[in-house]
C-alpha cells in the first residue's frame, strides 16, 4: 500500500537511477568549473592540501554551523594532535528570529572578543555558500539552512568581523572557509603519513555538501591560478538535476527558498523531519491512516528529524508521533514512509560522495586510495533504514565497478580542526 503511495507520488526507490544522477553531477561540475550556468557553484577555496602545521601556535576558531556557533582556540602538539581551549557554544544568529546585518556581526564579535588575548589569527568555518576571495575572505552568496539575516547576504564576512574586532586590538588574519573544505583539510592533517592519492570532505548534518580537490588547469573560470591544485567547495546541496516527487515539491513550497537547495532538502537533517511530515499529511489526506490518526497527523505543524527517526526506529517510545492516537497499522505505515524517505536520502548521499571522489581523479591505484572524511550527525546518528551502512553499500556499488579505491574516515570535530589548520598556516 505504501509502495503504491510512493509510486503514485513519484518517490520510487526502485527507479532511482544513481548512475544517471552521477552523470548529471559530472555535467554540472564541469559547467560550474567553467563558470557556465550550473546548479553546482564549484567554488575555489584558495586553499590546497599542502599543509604543514606549526606546533604550539594557538589559533582562534569560529565554527558557524546550521544550528550552533562555536568558538574556541586550538593548538597542535608535536604529534599533530589538536588541543581545544576556551570553548563556548551559542545559537547560530538568525536561526530563531531574524537579525540585522549589524546585529549578526556584533553578536559574532562579542563571542570572539574574549579569545583575542590568546591567539593572533582566526580560522572561520562558515557553513554557507560563500564566494571566496584570493586572500580567503568570504562573500555570502545567499543563506541556506533557513537562516534569517538577509542583510548579511553579499557581505564579506571576514572583513565585517575584522571591522568590529580591530577596535579591540585584533591585528591578525581571518581565513574564511567552508565546513566541507575544513573537513577535507582535517583529513589531510591526520593523514600526512598515509599514502592517500587525494582527499574529499563531506558533511551530512543540518545541511549537506562535498569538497574535492581539482587541478587548477581544470578550473577554467579562474585562469590565473598557475600550476597545482585547489580544494573546491562543490555546494552539492543545491544540485538540481534530479527527480523531484510532488512530496518534495510540497515541502519546498513551505521553505524560505523554494527554488534552491533541492538536493539538500531531500537528504539533510534540517529537512528530513518536515519532509516526513509532508508525506504523512499527504498520506493522511488520502486515507492511509485510521480516522483518529488522520486527524492528529493533519493537526501537527512541525516534526523534527530526530523525532521522526526515533519513531521509525522505536515506535512505542515516547515522542511527538507516539503521543498520537495510533493503531499498530498506523505505526507500520508511518515506519514504512520513514524507511523509504531515509533510504532515498542514503542512496542520494552515496551519489554525493561518489561525485566528489570521481571528480578528485584519485583512487585509481589500490596503494593510494582517496581519503574521504565524513562529518555530520545525520550521517552518523540516523537509525532508520540502516542509514549509514546503506549509504556505504550504495557508494561501494557505484565505485567498485569503476575500480576506484577510497577510505571513509571520521575525525571528531573536523570543521574545527580543519579551520584551525587553515587559520594557523596562513
Ligand atoms: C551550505 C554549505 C554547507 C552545507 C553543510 C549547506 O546548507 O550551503 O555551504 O557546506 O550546508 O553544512
Amino acid at each position: 500500500m505504501i509502495k503504491n503511495f510512493f509510486l503514485k507520488h513519484g518517490l520510487d526507490l526502485d527507479n532511482l537511477d544513481l548512475e544517471a544522477i552521477l552523470a548529471s553531477f559530472s555535467m554540472d561540475m564541469t559547467a560550474g568549473l567553467r563558470g557556465e550556468p550550473s546548479s553546482l557553484a564549484m567554488i575555489p577555496s584558495y586553499l590546497s592540501c599542502d599543509v604543514k602545521i606549526p606546533i604550539n601556535k594557538p589559533v582562534i576558531v569560529i565554527d558557524a554551523g546550521g544550528t550552533n556557533l562555536r568558538v574556541c582556540t586550538v593548538t597542535f602538539d608535536e604529534n599533530g594532535a589538536p588541543k581545544v581551549d576556551h570553548f563556548s557554544k551559542h545559537p547560530m544568529p538568525g536561526t530563531d528570529k531574524e537579525v540585522s546585518g549589524d546585529e549578526f556581526f556584533s553578536l559574532l564579535a562579542s563571542y570572539v572578543s574574549p579569545l583575542l588575548p590568546f591567539a593572533e589569527n582566526i580560522g572561520f568555518c562558515f557553513s554557507y555558500p560563500c564566494e571566496i576571495t584570493p586572500d580567503c575572505d568570504g562573500r555570502l552568496i545567499h543563506w541556506s539552512k533557513q537562516i534569517k539575516a538577509p542583510e548579511v547576504e553579499g557581505k564579506l564576512v571576514g572583513s565585517e568581523l575584522s571591522k568590529r574586532l580591530s577596535p579591540l586590538g585584533f591585528k591578525g588574519k581571518i581565513t574564511v572557509l567552508n565546513d566541507t573544505v575544513a573537513t577535507l583539510i582535517a583529513g589531510v592533517s591526520q593523514g600526512l603519513k598515509k599514502n592517500y592519492s587525494n582527499y574529499v570532505g563531506v558533511i551530512l548534518g543540518t545541511g549537506t555538501n562535498t569538497a574535492t580537490v581539482i587541478d587548477n588547469c581544470k578550473i577554467l573560470k579562474a585562469p590565473s591560478l598557475g600550476s597545482g591544485s585547489m580544494i573546491i567547495n562543490m555546494e552539492t546541496g543545491n544540485f538540481a538535476r534530479l527527480p523531484l516527487s510532488d512530496i518534495d515539491e510540497e515541502l519546498h513550497a513551505g521553505t524560505m527558498d523554494p527554488g534552491r537547495y533541492k538536493f539538500e532538502k531531500q537528504i539533510s537533517g534540517g529537512y528530513l523531519g518536515q519532509l516526513g511530515l509532508t508525506a504523512l499529511k499527504i498520506a493522511a489526506r488520502e486515507g492511509l491512516f485510521s480516522n483518529e490518526a488522520q486527524k492528529a497527523i493533519l493537526a501537527l505543524s512541525t516534526l523534527e528529524n530526530k523525532d521522526f527517526d526515533d519513531f521509525c526506529d522505536a515506535p512505542y517510545v515516547n515522542g511527538p508521533l507516539n503521543n498520537l492516537p495510533l493503531t499498530d497499522e498506523d505505526r507500520r505505515a508511518i515506519q514504512e514512509i520513514g524507511r523509504t524517505i531515509y533510504a532515498r536520502a542514503a542512496k542520494l548521499s552515496a551519489a554525493n560522495i561518489a561525485a566528489g571522489i570521481i571528480a578528485s581523479g584519485g583512487g585509481t591505484d589500490p596503494l593510494s586510495p582517496v581519503c574521504v572524511n565524513i562529518d555530520g550527525s545525520t550521517y552518523y546518528k540516523t537509525k532508520t533504514a540502516e542509514f549509514m551502512s546503506r549509504t556505504l553499500e550504495a557508494l561501494r556499488s557505484l565505485l567498485e565497478k569503476r575500480n576506484l579505491y577510497y577510505r571513509t574516515i571520521c575525525i571528531p570535530d573536523s570543521p574545527v580542526i580543519g579551520a584551525a589548520v587553515a587559520g594557523i598556516t596562513r
